[in-house]
């Protein structure tokens, strides 16, 4: 029986996926279990992990082998468990006696930056720009008035700025979770003091599109794409999300709301209909399969989509451990499928593998 570990950072992340996926495990012949990087002994290399016991809901404690087959949810911070974890996990990766799902996807710089060099997905990618200095900001308002700044390593929203030059003064807006907050800058000394703050860490800087509807509400369409059991890419979800009204940010840990793609779809106009339409298909036609080549393998991609003022189509953002609660909460009915395609996936590999095997030796 083959083993598919379930690898987060703590024992209790997304606790009711991993429950679901455990659930549905023995129908696929696959033995499923969930363990933290943490958990495998550097000596023996047996992992202490839980198994969970279907009757009761609960996680038990077992000591197997590394799984041969790992779903990688770990999620960094800044903090001491995330360096941790790390080098851990990038072992793991070259460990010949199991595979990984799907890698992660670098920071996204890299991954931008890679994206704005192919001339097929350049259209989509808004001009994005790595941030060193101060000086590299402000020029950049100067010609453009506003901008967005959002930290190269961040996800949820957080971090993300808007920047905006006005006659008297600079501000700069962003969300402490719900609430909106501004700072103002009336000269240039205070804001460069704050900019090199911000630059702390690392960041990015992008145009600042309209994202807001007619209520002004800013919106971005989520499409959950992942690997078939052939290996083929497939949209298996979409979300419209919506933020707070007059805020900045769409995406969930922001609060927002999810609404049905079809049901927003309807109500765009007919002429934005063709655009959107024909843009997503370039988009997940050509998206998926260059950043697999780039760094892959993957499993799923959670693709962020915006629709801005101006009519035109812009990819965001590119999540390699995608959630799945803006899916879920519009189309409920794809939680079966949601929560098998792991297994699917893992067999597919498993699959290929043994044919591979089979094959005679070439001379
Ligand atoms: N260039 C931009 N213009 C306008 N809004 C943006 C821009 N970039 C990001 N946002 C807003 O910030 C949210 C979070 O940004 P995103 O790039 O998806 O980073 P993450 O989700 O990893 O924090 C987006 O969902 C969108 O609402
Ligand atoms: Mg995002």
């Amino acid at each position: 029986m083959i083993t598919l570990g379930f690898m987060s950072l703590s024992r209790q992340h997304e606790e009711d996926y991993a429950a679901e996926l455990a659930k549905r495990a023995p129908d696929f012949g696959i033995r499923f279990v969930r363990f933290t990087p943490f958990d495998i002994s550097p000596d023996t290399l047996r992992v202490k992990a839980l198994a969970h016991h279907p009757s009761s809901g609960k996680w038990n404690e077992t000591e197997i082998n590394i799984p041969d087959f790992i779903y990688d949810r770990c999620f960094y911070g800044k903090d001491s468990h995330s360096h941790k974890a790390k080098p851990i996990v990038e072992w793991l990766k070259k460990y010949p006696k199991t595979e990984f799902l799907g890698f992660g996807l670098p920071d996204k710089w890299a991954v931008l930056n890679d994206l704005q060099q192919n001339p097929l997905i350049n259209p989509y990618i808004p001009e994005t720009i790595q941030i060193t200095k101060y000086e590299q900001i402000y020029s950049f308002l100067l010609k453009e008035k506003t901008c967005i700044l959002k930290p190269a390593f961040g996800s949820g929203g957080r971090g993300v700025i808007l920047l905006e030059l006005g006659k008297k003064s600079i501000t700069a807006t962003y969300h402490i979770g719900k609430n909106k907050q501004t700072k103002s800058f009336s000269n240039q000394v205070s804001f460069k003091t704050w900019c090199k703050k911000v630059l702390q860490h690392r960041y990015i800087l992008q145009p600042y599109l309209n994202i807001q509807d007619k209520e002004r509400y800013p919106r971005d369409i989520r499409i959950l794409m992942q690997k078939n059991e052939s290996g083929s890419w497939e949209t298996v979800g979409k979300a419209v999300r919506r933020g707070y009204q007059n805020g900045l940010l769409a995406n969930l840990s922001g609060g927002s709301d999810a609404l049905k793609f079809d049901t927003w779809f309807q109500e765009i106009p007919k002429k934005q209909q063709v655009i959107l339409l024909d843009d997503v298909f370039s988009i997940t036609q050509s998206v998926p399969y260059f950043l697999d080549e780039q760094y892959g393998p993957l499993f799923e991609l959670g693709l962020d989509i915006c629709l801005a003022k101006d009519g035109r189509i812009w990819l965001l953002d590119i999540n390699s451990k995608p959630g799945r609660k803006s899916i879920l909460k519009v189309s409920p009915e794809q939680k079966e499928q949601l929560c098998t395609s792991p297994f699917k996936r893992c067999l597919g590999i498993h699959s290929s593998r043994e044919q591979k095997g089979a094959l005679p030796h070439e001379s």
